[in-house]
């Protein structure tokens, strides 16, 4: 459905009454349901076949309503003056008196949530009238959906509706910041690059993904955003029956190219829709060398995990 007035009216009676419904954000579309229901925030996990130790983020419409779900602080606040609303996700300390489902932290005390910068995502928050916990609206380990036309294919028969916003500007999903600690600590890579939020705080920040063995994010796990084709990575060209995926200006002419003048923030706009796309054809995919700076840590960390074999 189109993302008319009547049609965010409409998403927001299925979030009301307890249904699932996919709407995008500025990262990637999402599969959303009321955060303070328990059986709509139990058809999230359902309909994805997302394991149930894997917590979801909380969306919310202004800063005043992520202060009454969660324990604030004064990083809290720092990095959502700076970053929100924005592809950020701090995770905090439920606060004592918290209306959501315990579902969404998965047995945890805290609870991840992020303030999007999409008005479509936003507008369906206020007009449902509660906040909405949304992982992306695709398979449980599949690739992250960034059209409508993703979501469909992926989760089509299950949605009863999918709001169309066209695609997603930022392309890959939010970075996750654990506010729990004495220190903040990086869960995931995402769409605000880290250096950004490193000179926010003036500080440096550990990364979570530098400890294989005890993920403190349990949604990092290993093999993820996964494509059918095999993942070949830092590959400077194609092996005989590869697909080139491209990256910057020394890319072979006529090779589908993440971004032809090595721009990171077009790249990670179109690294899913490429991935999907290419997905179609190839039975093996060549993906040329990313930097590891800026949004290129978000990319790499999506394809390594894209690449893993079981
Ligand atoms: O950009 C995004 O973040 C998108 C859009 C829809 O907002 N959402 C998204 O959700 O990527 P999902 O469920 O695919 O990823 C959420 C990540 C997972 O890695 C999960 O483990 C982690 O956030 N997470 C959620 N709650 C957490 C918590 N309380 N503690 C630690 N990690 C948490
Ligand atoms: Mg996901």
């Amino acid at each position: 459905m189109s993302a008319t007035p009547a049609g965010i009216a409409e998403a927001a009676r299925l979030i009301k009454a307890g249904d699932v419904v996919a709407f995008p954000t500025e990262t990637v579309y999402g599969l959303g349901a009321d955060a303070t229901n328990d059986n709509a925030v139990a058809r999230i996990f359902a309909v994805k076949g997302r394991p149930s130790f894997n917590p979801l983020i909380v969306h919310v419409a202004d800063i005043a309503q992520a202060r009454r779900l969660a324990r604030w602080t004064d990083l809290a606040d720092k990095l959502a003056a700076q970053f929100w609303p924005g592809a950020l996700t701090l995770v905090l300390e439920r606060a004592a008196d918290c209306p959501l489902s315990l579902l969404v932290s998965a047995g945890l005390s805290s609870v991840a949530i992020r303030l999007p910068a999409h008005g479509i995502a936003s507008a369906l928050i206020t007009v449902a009238g509660r906040p909405i916990a949304a992982p992306s609206a695709n398979a449980s380990g599949a690739m992250s959906p960034t059209t409508a036309a993703h979501v469909a294919a992926s989760l089509g028969d299950k949605v009863p509706l999918i709001v169309d916003g066209g695609p997603c500007k930022v392309g890959v999903e939010s970075t996750v910041i654990d506010l729990t600690g004495d220190v903040p600590i990086l869960l995931r890579p995402g769409g605000v690059a880290l250096e950004d939020i490193e000179a926010a705080l003036g500080r440096s920040i550990p990364s979570a993904l530098d400890d294989e063995e005890h993920p403190k994010s349990p949604g990092m796990l290993a093999r993820h955003y996964a494509p059918r084709s095999q993942l070949r990575l830092d590959a400077l060209s194609a092996e005989a029956g590869e697909t080139l995926l491209g990256f910057g200006p020394n890319t072979p002419a006529g090779t589908t190219n993440l971004s032809t003048t090595g721009n990171l923030e077009e790249a990670a706009a179109n690294l899913f829709a490429l991935l999907h796309r290419l997905d179609e054809t190839a039975t093996k995919i060549a993906v040329m060398p990313i930097p590891e700076t800026g949004l290129g840590r978000a990319i790499n960390d999506r394809l390594r995990r894209a690449a893993k074999r079981d």
